[in-house]
């Protein structure tokens, strides 16, 4: 029997790329740069499997080309970049890699919040510029205490509860807002539900961990920010877009809020020139929330096994899609 075909778009931990090539007719995507989307639409076409991730948009259009595809997975936990629904539509089960990057992100948040509270990145820039010409002045650098803070939490899902955990470390009071409530982690952890105008009130930091969706798009804008306090900072290491930019550059720069810590932006790659960059209290990093060794080793191992699962019809390790199961007769 022909091995099925299968097309991964980038380049990921070569073990995981063995234990697909072991049962596949595999075509990797070599380059840095990902496949345009009309290259991923013909390397779509007449595949069984597709590996890919956030910076692949697998809409309605790459469906409809991709006629023998059985499978969708994607390493990462988000999969706002496809089009979920038509999948389901088509019976295509859709993998993602949830809960072995949890704490690694919620790390890299932690980190974020405190990079910008004691202003880490732009006191570096000064330094490599040259600028350090007196040896320690009462009133350089001063940033904002972490201990003590308040920290809201939009979406306390696995991440936002990740982070939670760190900030009561630090001995911060943690509230958060999410449509679902948490009572026991409520409960064990001493931490509040609000609705959304007392968390951005009452926070001194604001972190982001809700999913992209149309409700929460642009969940964060003028409006929020307004009510948010003159010396707060906004963390988001969830989705750009759960921020409106235009709307964070001009309350960065007016002093309606004082920083910003961001793992994601709107676009991705932000454009060189987009006026955040010009902002000292702006802290912007590449979408690096999940990268330790070992956590992105283990995600590309869980997104070999759903795209081999998904290629034998079976149960995928986490698929964002069970009801399609059925229609395999599988049960969900
Ligand atoms: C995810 O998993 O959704 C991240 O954004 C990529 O690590």
């Amino acid at each position: 029997m022909p091995k099925p075909k299968v097309f991964v778009t980038r380049l990921v931990h070569q073990e995981a790329l063995d234990l697909v090539a072991a049962e596949t007719e595999m075509e990797v995507w070599p380059e840095e740069a990902p496949p345009s989307p009309q290259v991923l639409k013909e390397k779509a076409r007449d595949v069984e499997g597709l590996y890919t991730n956030v910076a692949d948009p697998v809409d309605k259009g790459l469906f409809d080309v991709a006629t023998g595809l059985k499978v969708v997975s994607q390493i990462a936990v988000g999969v706002d970049n496809i089009d979920v629904a038509e999948a389901t539509r088509r019976a295509i089960p859709v993998g993602h890699t949830p809960a072995v990057l949890t704490k690694t992100t919620a790390d890299l948040t932690f980190a974020l919040l405190m990079a910008a509270a004691r202003r880490v990145a732009e006191s570096d820039r000064w330094v490599r510029a040259g600028k350090w010409k007196v040896s320690w002045h009462p009133l350089s650098f001063l940033g904002q205490d972490i201990h003590g803070a308040t920290l809201g939490i939009i979406g306390l899902g696995q991440i936002g509860l990740e982070v939670a955990k760190r900030a009561l470390g630090f001995e911060m009071k943690v509230l958060y807002y999410d449509v679902i409530r948490r009572p026991e982690a409520e409960e064990e952890y001493g931490i509040e539900l609000v609705d959304i105008a007392t968390l951005l009130r009452r926070s001194d930091f604001v972190t982001l961990h809700t999913p992209l969706t149309p409700d929460t798009h642009h969940l964060i804008g003028e409006k929020e920010l307004a009510m948010m306090k003159p010396t707060a900072i906004v963390v988001n290491a969830s989705r750009g877009s759960v921020i409106d930019r235009t709307a964070l550059y001009r309350a960065l720069r007016d002093g309606v809020v004082a920083g910003a810590a961001l793992d994601v932006t709107e676009p991705e790659p932000i454009p060189p020139d987009d006026p955040l960059l010009t902002l000292e209290n702006a802290l912007i990093i590449p979408h690096i929330g999940s990268a330790s060794v070992e956590t992105r080793r283990q995600m590309a191992l869980i997104a070999a096994e759903n795209l081999l699962a998904g290629l034998k019809r079976q149960k995928l390790r986490h698929c964002v899609n069970p009801e399609v199961y059925q229609a395999w007769g599988l049960a969900p």
